[in-house]
């Protein structure tokens, strides 16, 4: 049968799309990578569904092949028999840890079918929860910001594992950004927090992410000019339009 990769969206429960809780009610058995990934898919199928794996927290890609290794080895007989299911927080194919599985199964257990259901992921969720909007025609890079690191270049970015937000925040700035963060966005698990105050997250939590524009960006859109004139493009002025309301 198939092995379903399945994005479970930020971590609201609700925020699983229809199919991804469908095909996960409908899974003889539920993987999930990490202890958070775990308790939203235990928001649609019952404890006896998930199955057990174990992946040791290290970044030696010895040790990291050989638990990959093991685990494709369980899912695949699973994966064959039945339908099995390996969730993800986000979408599946985003700085996933469903991409090291995808590829050991393709390696050393090709005849597997595999399936992707999408997430809703972090990269578009944090624009609705920072009031940030990607207007058409706008650029926008992902990288990645751990331990302290500013990329730049880019006129916007969103920065993945921003772990040390005030160490970040100091070199953007320097390189000419204004900056706000997100930390667990349409989370259940933990407060969430939304500020262009790096001092408010000088506590590490691997769930936060920033979002970067440089200063001055001149906003190209035909309806932008009401911003920036307010509201006088076409000769009424926003107050005028408040008094004759
Ligand atoms: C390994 S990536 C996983 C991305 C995920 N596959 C997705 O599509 O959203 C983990 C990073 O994504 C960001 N992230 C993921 N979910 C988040 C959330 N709900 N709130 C804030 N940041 C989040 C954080 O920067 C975190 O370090």
């Amino acid at each position: 049968m198939t092995l379903y990769g399945v994005g479970l969206g930020p971590g609201e429960a609700d925020l699983v799309t229809v199919r991804g809780k469908r095909v996960l009610e409908n899974a003889d058995v539920v993987y999930s990578p990490g202890r958070l990934s775990r308790s939203v898919a235990l928001e649609h199928v019952s404890e006896e569904t998930i199955g057990d794996l174990d992946f040791p927290m290290t970044k030696d890609e010895a040790k990291l092949r050989t638990a990959w290794k093991a685990a494709a080895a369980e899912i695949a007989p699973n994966a064959r028999e039945g339908d099995a299911a390996f969730v993800t927080l986000g979408d599946p194919n985003v700085y996933s840890t469903f991409g090291h599985l995808r590829r050991t199964l393709e390696a050393f257990h090709p005849d597997v079918d595999l399936e992707i259901v999408p997430g809703v992921s972090a990269v578009t969720a944090f624009a609705t929860a920072l009031g940030v909007e990607i207007e058409a025609g706008a650029g926008l890079s992902l990288r990645e910001a751990a331990n302290g690191a500013a990329p730049t270049g880019p006129d916007r970015m969103i920065l993945f594992k921003v772990t040390d937000a005030p160490a970040t925040h100091e070199g953007l700035v320097d390189a000419g950004y204004d900056v706000t963060y997100g930390r667990r966005l349409f989370m259940e698990q933990g407060e969430t927090l939304v500020t262009a105050d790096p001092s408010a997250l000088a506590d590490r939590d691997y769930y936060t992410l920033a979002y970067a524009e440089k200063r001055d960006l001149e906003i190209d859109s035909a309806t932008a000019a009401f911003a920036r004139d307010g509201g006088s493009v076409d000769g009424s002025s926003a107050s005028d339009d408040h008094e004759r309301t």
